[in-house]
């Protein structure tokens, strides 16, 4: 089973949000996979309870704030996300790292606040191109990972997306032996921190320039899980290729 999630970004209000619903045509897909969309916030409540949603497709939340309520303007908390209809959480998208600033820190509270409000995290590493240049890929993103391990540890589940930045929205896509290297060194660092039997039950996705003509490929190579899409999960139809990809 793997696991096909799209990252809509700041795309589809609510009325395309739901008009991707009825156009998905979940109904005819295999049930095997799990299947999971990132809607922007203001469009999550629309998407979580429309009567057009399969149950299969789960929804999930881009972003969050660590506190729970108060003064805090713009910002969506763990509780009020998973209130509107959120089982998920993206946590520490490259976005949220490279444009808006978030560090090690941030991300660890927001792991925490997803696991306090029963959200499941999905912890995002990934490396820059001058971090893969200056051969610091492992490095770069065992830091991450090390950085929300306490609170990942806490949560019944949780997900870990690598998606190299150079990779994202570029049309660029790690080779087979990069995505493998990646994932078995976070395989590896999971499996110190939790023991290898339960570090073998967490998907670790793959994320950077997915698309139905090469998403089939990088779910054959080592230890990865399923994906993470972004511009490929806007379409229904194209996002359907994706899921037929995964078998
Ligand atoms: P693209 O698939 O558009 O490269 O985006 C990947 C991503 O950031 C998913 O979270």
């Amino acid at each position: 089973m793997a696991v096909i999630a799209g990252n809509w970004k700041m795309h589809h209000g609510p009325a395309a949000a739901v008009g991707f619903l009825s156009d998905f045509e979940i109904g005819s897909l295999p049930s095997a996979h799990e299947l999971i969309v990132f809607p922007p916030t203001a469009s999550l409540h629309a998407v979580a309870s429309s009567d057009r949603r399969d149950a299969r497709l789960q929804v999930g939340v881009q972003n969050i704030y660590w506190e729970a309520a108060g003064a805090f303007t713009g910002e969506t908390s763990a509780p009020m996300a998973a209130d509107a209809g959120a089982s998920f959480a993206l946590v520490g998208h490259s976005e949220r790292r490279h444009v808006f600033g978030e560090t090690d820190e941030d991300t660890r509270r927001k792991v925490e606040a997803a696991v306090r409000a029963n959200l499941v995290p999905v912890l995002c590493v990934g490396e820059t191109l001058d971090e893969r240049r200056a051969g610091r890929v492992e490095q770069v993103i065992l830091r991450q990972l090390d950085a929300a391990l306490g609170g990942l540890r806490a949560a019944k589940r949780f997900l870990v997306a690598y998606e190299p930045v150079w990779a994202i929205g570029t049309g660029e896509t790690a080779t087979l032996a990069d995505a493998a290297s990646a994932h078995g060194s976070l395989r590896g660092r999971l499996a110190e921190a939790m023991g290898v039997a339960s570090s073998a039950t967490v998907p670790i996705l793959y994320g950077g320039s997915v698309k139905p003509a090469n998403a089939a490929e990088l779910m054959s190579a080592a230890d990865v899980d399923g994906v993470l899409v972004g511009g490929a999960s806007l379409d229904p139809a194209s996002f359907r290729e994706i899921v037929d990809a995964a078998g």
